[in-house]
């Protein structure tokens, strides 16, 4: 229906309004009072009115959050105010330094403001008259890349703020990261369908904001804390009152900053953090000490590269030196091959090391190692520590040159490596024991067929009695096989074949990202199942109707017809689907039960007796509550099972989060 542009007008205000009340809700209130359906068909509806009408659609228009313009180059910006850096310390006697620097110039008294540094990437906001106009990164310090349209998906950057408080113009300034949680998401996900890991989350955000589509970077979950405000006729007089300022009308700030009065304390909040902030959700790497009173910073003023009424405080990075044993090389599901260091037994952060990751050959090659050598081995925000650097001044005379192998550890097959790509690969994908083991290890996964019944043991176990070749044969087993293998326990044997049949209950989109097709993970499998509801529909798809999926590009198509062209799998597909497993999608909608919960959050961690945790997440959304992902003091109940994390545990009782079991949870339903 054509409707005039003074109803489009209307309508895209009233869908505006509601959708920002909406998020405002979520983001600042953690109350959701609409489900996620019907949140993304109002926005569904504004966009497509904005389409039709572009020349209304508003700067502020939270259609911005999703992204979709594409800029081939980013418009070169010249700073108004220069973005500096820092000067760097490393020791409480340059501190001291610093202090005294200060205390020559400065006659009165004076605080510091001391604060994390975050490892992330510096980004400059201008506001006028409350909308964000504009977003710029650091570039040279004097011009930087316009990336507005990318920084207006991050949801915590506020596209308007509504407050007299601040000057007609003004500029926020701040570090855009990728939190850990999603970092870690990211590559759990690349490095499981055999793609290589992002560096570090510091990378990973500055890719990101780089992306052509703003709403590929919509995807990336990128967050934003600011810590500087600048601008004429500010109404503050102090960095302190600013960063408070800021905060009370809807910026990030980082609650962690602290007011310190001597040089002292100023230690103090340094050494608390040192380990504290290994905790927090994003890298830091370090603190930064500034003079709160803006005309003591004045007076003070700045050298040519950075302010001198500020500084930054370096944490030693978690280092220790040891030596390089050998080198062991693991075969994963997808025939990659990673070179592992095996290293003499070294403590650091309070655990003993043995073992560091080389990633693959030319990380060797990068770092120049032979065998014997005196290694650093740094332990960052990842959980395998990493080789960083060598000693070539302790280099011994035994010390031997590593020769990369050529053939499989496990099936002597020879090593390939296509072209562009870093790892070696075994190509003997259906008969390399590690592979065929990792792919069954894959298929039972908690995240795919949810098989909990099995592990590694006995899958291990199935193949030396030979009762398993394919994904198939688990439909197949008899209990009498299953407990001649622990012939005393026969509730084992009836827990892992009733395990084995519930399996035939998950749902398509997990099935295809069971099956361990190359670069199918979790998110594409789905993205594949949605729009092609099928897997008849699925393995007949040309690589163009492929590649119209969105986010599937060429790489992924050629992987899945290669997949489907191979007799075997077809054969094994077959047998699946006669075995009874699920190779439809089931359209889901939410059935509204109750809304006994609504107004309340929900974190859902561990493991439960009754309910799964999706099962339970969807009753959460189907009584109108919400869910989210990491306990905040806005979080209103945590829903704990078994094993639930103890830093989850001491973050809710932190927080004062109510703590309530499944019993408790299934109660609230009434
Ligand atoms: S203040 C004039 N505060 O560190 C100095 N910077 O080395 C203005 N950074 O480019 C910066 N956390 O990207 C400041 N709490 C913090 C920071 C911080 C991280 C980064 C920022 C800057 C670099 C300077």
């Amino acid at each position: 229906m054509e409707i005039s542009q003074q109803e489009a007008a209307n309508q895209i205000k009233v869908l505006s309004d509601k959708i920002d009340y909406y998020n405002e809700q979520y983001y600042q209130n953690s109350k959701s009072e609409i489900s996620d359906l019907e949140f993304d068909k109002l926005l569904a509806e504004l966009i497509k009115l904005e389409n039709t009408f572009p020349e209304l659609k508003l700067p502020t228009s939270p259609s911005q959050r999703v992204g979709g313009t594409i800029s081939k180059n980013f418009e070169t910006v010249v700073h108004k105010y220069p973005m500096l850096s820092l000067g760097n310390t490393y020791s409480k006697e340059d501190l001291i330094d610093f202090d005294e620097r200060i205390k020559k110039t400065i006659e009165f008294d004076f605080e510091y403001v001391c604060e994390l540094k975050f490892d992330g990437v510096a980004i400059s906001l201008t506001y006028e008259n409350g909308i964000l106009v504009q977003a710029v990164t650091r570039g040279d310090g004097v011009k930087g890349d316009d990336i507005t349209a990318n920084a207006k998906t991050i949801r915590t950057i506020p596209l308007q703020i509504k407050s007299d408080k601040l000057p007609p113009k003004f500029e926020v300034r701040g570090e855009v990261f990728m939190p850990k949680s999603v970092f870690d998401e990211i590559n759990a996900e690349k490095i499981d369908i055999g793609e290589a890991p992002l560096a570090n989350p510091r990378n990973a955000a500055s890719g990101a904001l780089k992306l052509q589509s703003s709403a590929e970077v919509s995807k990336r979950k990128l967050d934003c804390y600011l810590y500087y405000l600048l601008g004429e006729n500010l109404p503050t007089q102090n960095h302190s009152d600013s960063l408070t300022l800021l905060k009370s009308v809807g910026f990030n700030v980082s609650d962690t900053f602290r007011t310190c009065k001597t040089i002292d304390d100023v230690w103090e909040f340094i050494q608390y953090w040192e380990l504290k902030r290994l905790e927090l959700p994003l890298d830091t790497d370090g603190i930064v000490i500034k003079v709160n009173n803006y005309r003591q910073q004045e007076e003070l003023g700045f050298t040519a590269k950075s302010p001198r009424w500020a500084i930054s405080f370096k944490y030693a990075a978690q280092q220790a030196s040891t030596i390089l044993e050998s080198i062991s090389y693991q075969v994963g599901r997808t025939g990659a091959i990673t070179p592992v260091a095996n290293l003499k037994p070294v403590l650091l952060a309070g655990t003993v090391v043995k073992r560091a990751s080389l990633h693959n050959a030319n990380e060797i090659e990068r770092l120049g190692l032979q065998i014997n050598d005196t290694v650093k081995v740094e332990k960052g925000g990842e959980i395998i520590p990493q080789v960083v650097g060598v000693d070539l001044s302790l280099r011994p005379t035994d010390a031997e040159p590593i020769v990369y192998i050529t053939e499989c550890p496990a099936c002597q097959t020879p090593l390939v490596r296509k072209e562009g790509e870093a790892n070696h690969y075994c190509p003997n994908e259906k008969a390399c024991p590690p592979q065929i083991k990792a792919k069954f290890e894959h298929f039972i996964h908690r995240k795919a067929m949810n098989i909990d019944g099995l592990g590694p043991e006995t899958i291990d176990l199935f193949f030396e009695k030979e009762f398993i070749k394919t994904f198939a044969d688990l439909y197949t087993l008899q209990f009498e096989q299953v407990q001649s293998l622990k012939k005393s326990s026969s509730k084992w044997a009836q827990n892992v074949i009733d395990s084995i049949q519930k399996s035939k209950e998950i749902p398509f989109e997990r099935v295809l990202f069971a099956l361990g097709i190359r670069f199918v993970g979790a998110t594409v499998a789905e993205k594949l199942a949605s729009y092609f509801k099928n897997i008849d529909a699925l393995s007949i798809a040309s690589k163009e109707q492929l590649i119209e999926v969105p986010e599937i590009g060429e790489r992924i198509a050629e992987s899945v017809i290669l997949y489907f062209s191979e007799e075997e799998n077809k054969k094994l597909i077959e047998q699946l689907k006669q075995a009874g497993l699920q190779f439809e999608i089931v359209e889901k909608e939410v059935i509204v039960e109750s809304n006994a919960l609504e107004g309340n959050s929900f974190v859902v961690s561990g493991v439960f007796t009754n309910f799964s945790r999706d099962e339970i997440k969807a009753k959460i959304e189907a009584n109108g509550g919400k869910i989210v992902s990491s306990i905040s003091a806005k979080t209103n109940y945590v829903v704990a099972g078994e094993n639930m994390g103890p830093s989850k545990l001491e973050k809710a009782t932190k927080l004062g989060v109510k703590i309530i079991s499944e019993d408790d949870f299934v109660a609230m339903l009434g």
